[in-house]
């Protein structure tokens, strides 16, 4: 893909409007250009037009893109916050639900509301089996049934009202140490057992943060390769307090379609075509997930203006721990907002991204976008979704579903550096590393890994931090 000439945009507005215009056509094909039959030019911006906007981001029941998103599983809380709290309230696609797991261990999850008068079923208790209002005590099992009715039981059995009353329910699977749930029609697809789930000898933890913004535009910076350069790279150094030098540059870029998903893979200026970003690259799979192989982060609309930030994130245990089996994965729910200034955290790599993302806005207009050539997997990713609102509405199923168990058994994706994390590292090697090395000190992607989270994760690698700071091994 060519690059654009650098050119200074205050200096020469004109001439840098025309440039994003010949870069854009330059960058992208015609298929992609024919799918940008949405936006309307002004004043020679590229744009997309409100509704196109509206049809990616409204997500309640009865919209294009809720009823897409609801032919997926996602993940919707860690299995380990359900030890002590068994019921929680959940909203999730605009609807407000409740989640539970009851004393026989099943998940369940239902409507907030109880069908007798109304009362709020996050408040409810859980029995052997199912969820009890707890106004006046109905119970409802899994599949939303109403299995008892105190009173009605008692005084007017024959009238058998318990069996006409059935309440939204919705089915929930536990898988990798999160709780899954699906809100589309039956029959559900497998919940996709991705490779990493899979692998031996690995510490896991779930992150958990709620993000005040549309989904999509979370989604979009999972196919955003140059981002990295400045919002993780250059900014981090500047947050230190340093003015340079700046990062490497990416001189290139590419996008391509697989199985499951969207790859970026890009060069810097500190790598060449064999590195395994180019070679292999990152994953943004369907519909809402960003796959970098150690973890994954989903972005699960709450609503149309707020999204769950869920993140899975794997850690190869030394040589030295192996055989390591870990007995539980612990979940933890990150801060977003510095409660004393209010300002953003902006300390790690994902909370640098809640940043960017809501910064755009509640709901970012894309009526006032000016595409790049950096925005080629942008675009794909809009054209994806919006061949994926036509298929869903001639009754297809949308791309990425699995439903042949013997490939569930594992599906393999293309992940750079996989030998990481099957084979591993030695202690030694693994603190050595330019990367994982400085994992082992602090969890790297999102602020506020409580302590308990941090001394298991050290225990697990077998190591401890002095009080100078520095990681010494047990
Ligand atoms: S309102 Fe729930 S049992 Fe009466
Ligand atoms: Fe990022």
């Amino acid at each position: 893909m060519r690059q654009a000439a650098p050119i200074s945009r205050a200096a020469e507005p004109r001439r840098f409007s025309r440039m994003i215009l010949t870069n854009f056509y330059i960058a992208y094909s015609m298929r992609d250009i024919q799918m940008i039959r949405a936006t309307r030019r002004t004043k020679g911006r590229l744009m997309l037009a409100d509704a196109k906007n509206s049809l990616l981001t409204q997500v309640s029941p009865g919209t294009p893109m809720g009823d897409l998103l609801r032919r997926y599983w996602h993940p919707i809380a860690g299995e380990s916050e359900f030890d002590e709290m068994p019921v929680r309230a959940v909203r999730l696609l605009g609807e407000d639900l409740v989640l539970y797991k009851d004393l026989s261990g099943q998940f369940g999850l239902v409507d907030r509301q109880c069908p007798h008068r109304r009362a709020d079923l996050a408040y409810g208790f859980v029995e052997q089996c199912g969820l009890r209002c707890n106004y006046h005590g109905w119970l409802y099992d899994q599949d939303g049934r109403c299995i008892e009715q105190p009173y009605e039981d008692i005084a007017n059995p024959q009238a058998r009202l318990k069996e006409r009353i059935k309440i939204k329910s919705y089915p929930v699977q536990v898988h990798a140490g999160m709780v899954w749930a699906y809100l589309g029609p039956a029959p559900a697809p497998l919940l996709p057992n991705w490779e990493p789930f899979t692998w031996q000898n690995g510490f896991r933890q779930v992150v958990i943060s709620e993000v005040p913004c549309n989904w999509f535009q979370c989604q979009e910076n999972s196919i955003d390769p140059v981002h990295f350069e400045w919002m993780h790279s250059n900014w981090s150094m500047r947050l230190r307090g340093n003015t340079g030098p700046y990062g490497p540059t990416h001189t290139r870029l590419n996008f391509e379609e697989f199985d499951y998903g969207l790859i970026y893979k890009r060069i810097r200026s500190d790598t060449d075509e064999n590195h395994p970003l180019w070679t292999t690259g990152r994953l943004a799979l369907w519909p809402n997930v960003f796959c970098l192989g150690d973890h994954f982060e989903w972005r699960i609309p709450i609503d149309d203006e707020n999204t769950l930030s869920v993140t899975w994130a794997f850690t190869r245990v030394p040589h030295e721990r192996e055989p390591y089996v870990q007995q539980r994965i612990p979940t933890w729910h990150g801060p977003v907002k510095d409660e004393a200034s209010g300002r953003w955290i902006t300390s790690h790599v994902m909370n640098q991204d809640f940043v960017a993302w809501v910064g755009q806005g509640r709901v970012a207009d894309r009526s006032q976008e000016n595409l790049g050539s950096s925005d080629r997997g942008i675009a794909m990713l809009r054209r994806h979704f919006f061949d994926e609102l036509d298929a869903i509405a001639q009754g297809k199923d949308p791309k990425g579903l699995v439903r042949d168990p013997q490939k569930n058994t594992c599906i393999p994706l293309p992940i750079a550096s996989r030998h990481l994390f099957i084979k591993g590292l030695s202690r030694a090697q693994l603190l050595a590393h330019p990367i994982l090395g400085s994992h082992m000190k602090d969890y790297a992607f999102q602020y506020g890994q409580p302590d308990s989270v941090k001394q298991a994760f050290r225990d697990a690698i077998g190591i401890r931090v002095d009080e100078q700071g520095n990681v010494v091994s047990l």
